[in-house]
């Protein structure tokens, strides 16, 4: 008996120092799989979103719930035929407990297959492929960012509005191209326009010239496109430079100046786009944000950077929420649904396939800013076709 009574109080005691030590012991780091563009024509989009993401971080102590953050850092250089072996990688070699990626639609939809399939936690911080959250939807898949269908279909609508009738696309043939181009045209003709001519080049080819021989034959009214980073900055200089932007007004999805105004100069200015951000916002938010984020890059931010620190805002609530336990993915989920995100875009709340609901802005090129002009659709949801959520 007396055995006993000591043998369980050693065990007792041993099982108590035991958890004492263990709950001494630091959380493990939290792996965050960065997989963005760091070459290539969307080299700058991928570092501006690295940069607002670790501000949100650095804002929160370097942490998430308590759990320090360890970076696993690939570079996809926006190519499609890659991305299935790197996302592999970051799950299964390196295994990650979230991934954060990334600018390229087509990247994207490989990395939303990997996520569906494996259920690590995905954000996404740029690509709008619509598929995302639309037929892939998956309740561990999240989008700090827009879909494609979203600035196109605002741009239909302003288009229409303005009585435009007659338009011309010209875009990358690939995902994000080809869902602007088609959320425009849903809008625009919706309003009355008229699409009468499709053209594509290859991404991310900027060999533009036979195209825009085609448009000033073909002489519409106004010309939609989408194209972003390094590629819009040639865009806008060869239309310009071909004579185009005095005859044929030029109209974007606003990525086409989101980053680029240094290099686009002159050429850009006046432009048109519509974008869920844009420089002259009296936002208190945005005008912290700005201001962090210049003094700590020495650079003005950019959409990117918005989306890069909102992806985090999102993995911080969710982590919040189960106490930094990646594995409770229903109550991740149902902690980042209710949330408001406070954005420096204006606050926004994500829609049952997880895209944000959110105010897309008519924005006017002026000098080194995209000004806004005012809103161009409000609250705008993406329709989410196909998900089953
Ligand atoms: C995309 O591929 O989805 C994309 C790339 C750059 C800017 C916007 C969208």
């Amino acid at each position: 008996m007396k055995t006993s009574i000591i043998r369980t109080t050693v065990i007792a005691a041993t099982a108590a120092a035991l958890t004492t030590a263990a709950s001494a012991q630091p959380a493990a780091k939290l792996k965050v799989g960065l997989m963005l563009p760091y070459t290539g024509t969307f080299a700058a989009l991928g570092n501006a979103i690295e940069n607002g993401f670790k501000l949100y971080l650095a804002e929160q102590g370097g942490k998430f719930a308590g759990r320090e953050v360890e970076f696993v850092k690939v570079d996809d250089e926006s190519d499609p035929s890659k991305a299935t072996d790197n996302v592999n990688k970051l799950v299964k070699r390196d295994n990650v407990d979230v991934l954060i990626g990334t600018v390229h639609s087509g990247v994207a939809l490989a990395m939303a297959k990997v996520a569906k399939e494996s259920g690590t936690l995905l954000i996404v911080p740029n690509a709008g492929a619509d598929a995302v959250t639309g037929a892939m939807c998956a309740p561990n898949i999240f989008r700090s960012s827009f879909s494609n269908w979203q600035p196109g279909y605002a741009m239909g609508e302003v288009m229409a509005k303005r009585g435009i009738k007659k338009v011309a696309t010209i875009t990358w043939k690939y995902a994000a191209g080809d869902e602007s181009v088609r959320g425009f045209k849903e809008a625009f003709e919706k309003g009355g326009g008229t699409v009468v001519k499709e053209l594509n080049l290859p991404f991310p080819n900027v060999e533009f010239q036979a195209l825009l021989t085609d448009i000033a034959a073909t002489k519409p009214d106004a010309v939609y496109t989408f194209f972003a980073g390094g590629g819009a900055v040639k865009f806008v200089k060869d239309y310009s430079a071909a004579g185009l932007k005095k005859t044929i007004p030029l109209y974007g999805s606003g990525f086409l100046t989101d980053g680029t105004l240094e290099a686009q100069g002159a050429d850009a200015e006046g432009l048109f786009t519509a974008l869920h951000y844009a420089d002259s916002m009296d936002i208190p938010k945005d005008k912290s944000f700005r201001l962090a984020y210049a003094k700590t890059y020495k650079l003005q931010p950019d959409v990117y950077a918005v989306q890069g620190y909102d992806a985090a805002q999102i993995l911080g609530i969710g982590l919040k929420a189960v106490n930094g336990d990646t594995s409770k993915k229903a109550e991740f989920a149902r902690a980042v649904e209710a949330a408001k995100i406070d954005s420096p875009r204006g606050a926004f709340s994500l829609s049952k396939a997880h895209n944000p609901v959110q105010d897309l802005y008519l924005r006017q090129v002026s000098g080194k800013e995209n000004k806004l002009v005012g809103i161009a659709s409000k609250a705008l949801s993406d329709p989410a076709r196909g998900c089953k959520m």
